[in-house]
């Protein structure tokens, strides 16, 4: 007989959580298959489709065969595209600092972005930190990396933002990077022009701070409500941009999640570093992806003005219909298109968000994010990237199920 043997991966691995809203959706999945009526309202997408511009782009490339290797960081067409549309974000660039498609990598979403950049920097034991709640896959790309993330915490009571004293204290010479995202998922919160400032005051001058990287994750970049406009962290702060690395894409922006277009901006030194990595990993992304990708990122501003519009309103009817359920803690978001809502009331001894989530998708068959892998044990995440009878519904069911 076979002895079964524990197979032996790599330590790397060790406390490295798989994706909880990945999982999630597979109970969901397993679910609807089964014929029950579940509201999902766990998007992580925009529920809009890609502009017809990148449909026809992409045809139009694989008639002309444009569909060998690329360079690995991508086309230089759409590299200068990227350099362009991040020097109009950060207008307070100096001229001889403004962006240019030597600074830019085309990666498989911000998400290998992120990978390239946390493997580029951190050495075993670096830490990084982290305002929480975060997007759960910070933490764990980070321990991928061989660093130790670090939270700094950004409650409800701060409008999910860090204050500058929390940066002070937080700082020390093992902290490598931080990383900042803004509009942000899981809360919605935005930083402000003023507030982004006061945290590069910090990173400027504190003595321990002058070898840490910014890392500003700017993917829902399109998406915020007018309260308070976006403001991409080098335009509030272009004193620092030797070492900030900024991460977009189009997966939010445009609606183009399934494309995989991505990418970091950031100084030459970095960026060569990256394409190193890139460069024996994927070897760079889909080349029709990127022609795809080109025509989306060329398209005004003015195409989408619907959708965002679509989202504040989505944002608002979902704020409404639970604005009576005074026990729930809510919070308007300003961008993205999720809402953090506080559930610590209606929980039951020793249970967490998880535990709460998985009753209210059995009983009331509505599926929510659980806050636990946000850093927020006594909250939900709920999507509005969904349509408006759906969102209706679900909430319809949700408050009924807090009676
Ligand atoms: C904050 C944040 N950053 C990055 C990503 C990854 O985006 P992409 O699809 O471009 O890899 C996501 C996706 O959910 C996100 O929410």
């Amino acid at each position: 007989m076979k002895m079964s043997k524990k197979p032996q991966f790599s330590r790397r691995l060790e406390g490295v959580s798989e994706s909880a809203t990945l999982k999630l959706n597979a109970t969901v999945q397993a679910m609807k298959a089964q014929g029950v009526d579940i509201i999902n309202l766990t998007a992580g997408e925009p529920d809009f489709w890609v502009p017809d511009a990148a449909k026809s782009a992409v045809i139009e490339a694989l008639q002309a065969n444009r569909s060998k290797y690329t360079p690995v960081p991508g086309i230089p067409e759409l590299r200068e595209a990227v350099a362009t549309k991040t020097n109009r974000q950060q207008m307070s660039l100096a001229q001889e600092d403004l962006w240019k498609a030597s600074h830019v990598v085309i990666t498989n979403g911000a998400k290998q972005a992120l990978f390239n950049a946390l493997l580029a920097l951190l050495n075993p034991g670096d830490a990084v930190l982290i305002p929480s709640p975060y997007w759960l896959s910070y933490p764990e790309m980070v321990k991928i990396a061989g660093g130790i993330p670090q939270f700094i915490s950004a409650p409800l009571s701060q409008g999910f933002k860090i204050q500058p004293q929390q940066l002070e204290n937080a700082l020390n010479f093992q902290v490598k990077a931080i990383i900042l995202n803004s509009p942000c998922n899981p809360t919605g919160a935005v930083y402000s022009k003023e507030e982004f400032q006061a945290l590069a005051k910090v990173l400027s001058h504190h003595p321990a701070a002058g070898n840490v990287w910014i890392i500003s994750d700017e993917i829902y970049d399109r998406i915020h409500f007018g309260r308070i406009p976006f403001c991409s962290f080098l335009d509030a702060a272009p004193e620092l941009r030797d070492r900030t690395i900024t991460l977009n894409g189009l997966s939010k922006s445009a609606a183009m999640t399934g494309w995989r277009v991505g990418w970091s901006v950031a100084s030459e030194e970095i960026t060569q570093a990256m394409i190193i990595i890139q460069g024996q990993s994927t070897s760079g992304i889909n080349a029709l992806a990127q022609w795809a990708g080109l025509a989306a990122i060329q398209l005004p501003e003015e195409n989408f003005v619907s959708q965002i519009q679509s989202f504040k309103q989505r944002r608002d009817l979902l704020l409404d219909q639970l604005k009576n359920r005074i026990h729930l803690e809510l919070f308007t978001p300003d961008g993205a298109f999720y809402a953090f809502i506080g559930i610590r009331y209606y929980l039951k001894p020793g249970e967490n968000s998880i535990g709460f989530a998985q009753r209210l998708l059995e009983e009331a068959h509505v599926a929510v994010v659980p806050g636990t892998p946000f850093g927020e044990q006594q909250f939900i995440r709920l999507s509005f990237a969904t349509d408006p009878k759906a969102i209706a519904e679900g909430c319809r069911r949700f408050s009924q199920y807090l009676n």
